[in-house]
């Protein structure tokens, strides 16, 4: 895996600050302060930017590209918690806590990243109420993404896993239900705790009875047909139109 870094560039405009959700009610002449100490790196695509286990030293922002967090065991075998894109953070865990890092951060594309060393973020959560407020909301939206993932592997079958996942990563646009981000059958099994044999078996099965199709290389979700959690066709049930 590519470890290669880019020398880090300092400062951010005070636009770019305003355009992240995590500094958004933080009034200028703090985000000028934050401006200072936070400083633009570029990794290529397959970059461990976080490996498990390290000590913690920064925080970053995702600017541009994306990046999947993972835990992996001995024998290689990964899950994948979640997808990152731009806009998101990572990194906070360990600053917060003084533990090791959780899980790896692996770029998925070249990555446009803003770090935040740990000195610099500590001093910036003590001087913004709205920056803490911001971290602590991002942090109880991943632990309910997380009760959701425990309730989908404890109660669905692959089937409603899939359909989930699918509905769960696609956005409005213009009424439809679209996955715009790159997502391979592999991160979905790696996400779901299926083999990808598995869920291309399901996914074909799900777009030849109409529950989505594909666009331009883009899924786009038949959603309240996708939403009915759909389960295996058996031999003797008619396959919808
Ligand atoms: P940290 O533990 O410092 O390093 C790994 C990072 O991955 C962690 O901080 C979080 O920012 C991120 N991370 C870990 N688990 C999840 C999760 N379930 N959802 C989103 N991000 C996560």
């Amino acid at each position: 895996m590519n470890t290669q870094v880019e020398q880090p560039r300092r400062g951010p405009s005070l636009t770019l600050l305003h355009s992240i959700p995590m500094f958004a009610g933080v009034p200028d002449s703090q985000l000028e302060q934050i401006a200072k100490v936070a400083f633009h790196r570029r990794v290529p695509r397959q970059t461990t930017i976080v490996r498990a286990g390290d000590s913690t030293d920064s925080l970053y922002v995702l600017i541009s590209g994306g990046a999947k967090v993972l835990n992996s065991d001995e024998e290689g075998r990964e899950v994948i918690l979640t997808l990152l894109g731009p806009g998101e953070f990572f990194g906070e865990m360990g600053l917060i806590d003084g533990s090791p890092r959780s899980a790896d951060v692996v770029a998925t594309e070249t990555c446009e990243l803003l770090v935040i060393t740990k000195n610099d973020f500590k001093r910036c959560l003590a001087e913004n109420f709205d920056l803490c407020l911001n971290i602590m909301k991002s942090l109880v939206q991943r632990l309910r993404e997380a009760d959701r993932n425990i309730e989908s592997l404890a109660l669905l079958d692959v089937y409603g896993r899939v359909a989930k996942l699918l509905i769960d990563f696609s956005e409005d646009e213009r009424g439809q239900r679209v996955i715009r981000r790159r997502l391979t059958k592999q991160d979905i099994a790696k996400m779901i705790g299926a083999s990808r044999e598995m869920v291309s078996r399901v996914m074909k099965d799900l777009e030849n009875r109409g529950y989505f199709r594909v666009e331009e290389g883009r899924i786009v979700i038949i959603e309240k047909r996708l939403a009915a959690n759909p389960g295996p066709v058996p031999a003797s049930r008619p396959q919808p139109t």
